[in-house]
């Protein structure tokens, strides 16, 4: 497991500047986590757009995946999580009909949280270059990501970040996702 920890500035389009710290989260944030992700859904003008993910999944993923947290004065104002190249029925690979040898190969991108207070400094898309690092060092070859049709901003992030939409179909609870997939 690495423990990556890095301060980073980052702007937004209006010139204004924050300086914010991005690390790796344990089991010991799992309570600010689900609150964030609470506050963001309740936030959320059509919650059709976010899939909540369980405590458990979440959990799982602290202690097996890469799960990083952004802090401004030492509040949690971001999350991302990225579910390893393993086999298991959480693999996106399995969306798609990936055989196991295939989804050791695959991580899947998982959430993208963002205060509503702090959007506009880019961090979506720093969190999928981040990730992508942390794969690539893992071995994986292909990245997959699921976004609702209507969230405009998260497409618009990935499809720039050089994913391409493999599929469109009816995916959590029957709500209709694009499947999107990137390699290297
Ligand atoms: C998707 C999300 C993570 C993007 O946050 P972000 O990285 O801060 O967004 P960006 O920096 O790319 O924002 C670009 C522009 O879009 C605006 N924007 C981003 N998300 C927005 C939203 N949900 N509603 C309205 N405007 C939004 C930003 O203010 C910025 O505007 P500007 O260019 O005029 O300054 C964030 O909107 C969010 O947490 N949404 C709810 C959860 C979600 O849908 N996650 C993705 C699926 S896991």
């Amino acid at each position: 497991m690495c423990h990556f920890s890095q301060i980073v500035t980052l702007s937004r389009s209006t010139g204004q500047k924050m300086d914010f710290l991005i690390r790796r989260c344990t089991e010991a944030d799992l309570s600010d986590i689900m609150k964030l992700q609470l506050k963001v859904y309740e936030d959320m003008c059509d919650p059709g757009l976010y899939a909540l993910v369980s405590e458990e999944n979440i959990h799982e993923s602290l202690l097996e995946d890469y799960c990083f947290g952004t802090y401004h004065d030492d509040q949690l104002i971001a999350f991302t999580m990225m579910i390893a190249n393993r086999v298991s029925y959480r693999n996106y690979g399995t969306y798609v009909g990936y055989p196991e040898e295939r989804q050791k190969q695959c991580v899947s991108l998982e959430i993208s949280l963002v205060d509503s207070d702090y959007r506009g400094f880019g961090l979506q898309k720093y969190f999928v270059t981040l990730r992508e690092k942390e794969a690539k060092k893992a071995g994986a070859t292909e990245s997959l990501v699921t976004i609702a049709p209507g969230n405009k901003y998260s497409l618009n992030n990935l499809l720039d970040s050089g994913y391409e939409i493999l599929d469109t179909r009816p995916l959590y609870e029957g709500a209709v996702r694009h499947i999107l997939s990137k390699k290297w």
